[in-house]
């Protein structure tokens, strides 16, 4: 254990513990740091609290080995990484803007906790998705510590992996890594090459944090289009699905599909930081965010007016089956999902179930079987998850443009 190099790493969620498993499997002695005591005491007993394909079996492996150990505080090491959530304020917006305001509290309390255990030629790296600028923020934040940052290396490297196929891309993805100066970038580009199969692309701070911001408002913008695309078509009695198909034949068009909105603490969350700085220029990842937050409540709009039909109709309240709560198919999140918006604006006001073949429990919310959600009076399909497949007509007939049986 003496020669091994020392990783202490911020933040055990879906970033942090993958990273800390898979480097304490490749030779590093690994101290993981968590707020919460659960997380800290699960991972001691090498288990894992989150659902990861092959994770648990890195975790026991590193644990039982003695290369991974979790605690409260952090301790000395060669390398620390930050890996704590970057959300937005819930209740502040930038008066230029009026968009929502990025949280980079935790990354500045990381930082603050590390500070005391930091010494000259350490390398600190902030895989958090951030605001371009956070990483500087690093350095002042280590001064105002007390910490004289000359003599130690910094830098950004965005995560790009996929959740359920993490342990994989970890290796496999390529990465972006900008310092605070170029040696910082050498030396964080050198640690990843040690892991990484991937290529690792330097570059200076700000561009690697500009770089991921960029990735998934491509993503944003890219599905507004199509979500735009159904709510036109929509007014004008267009098969969507149809159309995107007919507009793909042509050799350079490639339009993605729409849905009821885009969900996830990624896709749904990071343009906001290209916003927030952008004093009024970003219009168009502006205006992208808009359209797929607007789809939602359209969809909303578009179910309640069905419902209203049918109450005239049947001259009863219809029960309603919401199918799928999840940001995406097949998976369990639900975090910023359009799906449960509209399941819980709709619960306001009616009669409503849920169908989540990924979850168990969405209090106040009841979850039903998928044949209590199917035999509903009206079963929305907000999600493609594979259960639902055989219900459905055509992949587009899912997309709210939802698929109504009433
Ligand atoms: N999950 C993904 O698929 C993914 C992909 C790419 C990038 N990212 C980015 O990586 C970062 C981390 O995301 P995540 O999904 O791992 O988050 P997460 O919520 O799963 O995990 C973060 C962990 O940090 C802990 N934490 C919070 N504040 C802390 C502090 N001050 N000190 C110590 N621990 C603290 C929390 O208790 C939690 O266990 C975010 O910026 C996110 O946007 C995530």
């Amino acid at each position: 254990m003496g020669n091994k190099r020392k990783v202490c790493i911020i933040g055990m969620g879906y970033i942090g513990l993958p990273t800390a498993a898979l480097l304490a499997n490749r030779g590093y002695q690994v101290h993981g740091v968590d707020v919460n005591q659960h997380v800290i005491d699960t991972i001691n007993r090498g288990e894992i609290h989150i659902v990861e394909p092959e994770l648990d079996t890195f975790v026991h492996s590193a644990v039982k080995s003695g290369s991974l150990t979790a605690n409260i505080d952090p301790a000395e090491a060669d390398i620390f990484m930050i890996a704590v959530p970057t959300p937005f304020h819930t209740n502040k917006l930038n008066k230029t803007t009026n968009s929502p305001i990025p949280n980079v509290d935790y990354v500045i309390d990381a930082t603050k906790k590390i500070a005391p255990y930091i010494r000259k030629g350490n390398l600190v790296l902030l895989e958090s998705t951030s605001p371009v600028g956070t990483t500087d923020r690093i350095v002042e934040v280590l001064e105002r510590e007390g910490v004289s940052t000359n003599g130690i290396y910094i830098a950004h490297s965005p995560e790009r992996v996929l959740p359920g196929h993490i342990m994989r891309e970890l290796i496999e993805n390529d990465r972006v890594v900008g310092g605070i100066n170029v040696e910082s970038t050498k030396k964080a580009a050198e640690f990843y090459r040690d892991f990484v199969e991937g290529e690792v692309f330097e570059t200076n701070a700000k561009t690697a944090e500009m770089a991921k911001l960029t990735e998934n408002s491509f993503r944003d913008i890219n599905i507004a289009f199509a979500n735009e695309l159904s709510i036109l078509c929509d007014d004008e009695d267009i098969d969507v699905g149809e159309l995107i198909t007919l507009a793909n034949r042509h050799p350079r068009v490639n339009i993605l599909s729409p849905g009821c909105g885009v969900g996830g603490h990624c896709i749904s969350v990071d343009p906001w930081f290209i916003v927030d700085r952008s004093n009024g220029k970003a219009k168009l990842i502006e205006q992208a965010r808009r359209v797929n937050d607007y789809k939602a409540t359209w969809v909303v709009e578009k179910i309640k007016s069905s419902i209203l039909s049918f109450e005239k109709e049947r001259k009863r309240r219809p029960k309603i089956a919401c199918m799928g709560l999840a940001f995406k198919p097949d998976i369990d999140d639900l975090r910023e999902s359009p799906a449960l918006h509209i399941a819980q604006e709709l619960s306001k006001e009616f009669d409503v179930v849920a169908v989540e073949p990924n979850i168990e429990i969405c209090d106040p919310l009841k979850i039903v079987s998928l044949e209590e959600g199917v035999n509903a009076d009206i079963s929305i399909y907000l999600v493609a998850h594979k259960e639902f497949n055989d219900k459905l007509v055509t992949q587009y007939d899912l997309v709210f443009c939802g698929l109504m049986k009433i």
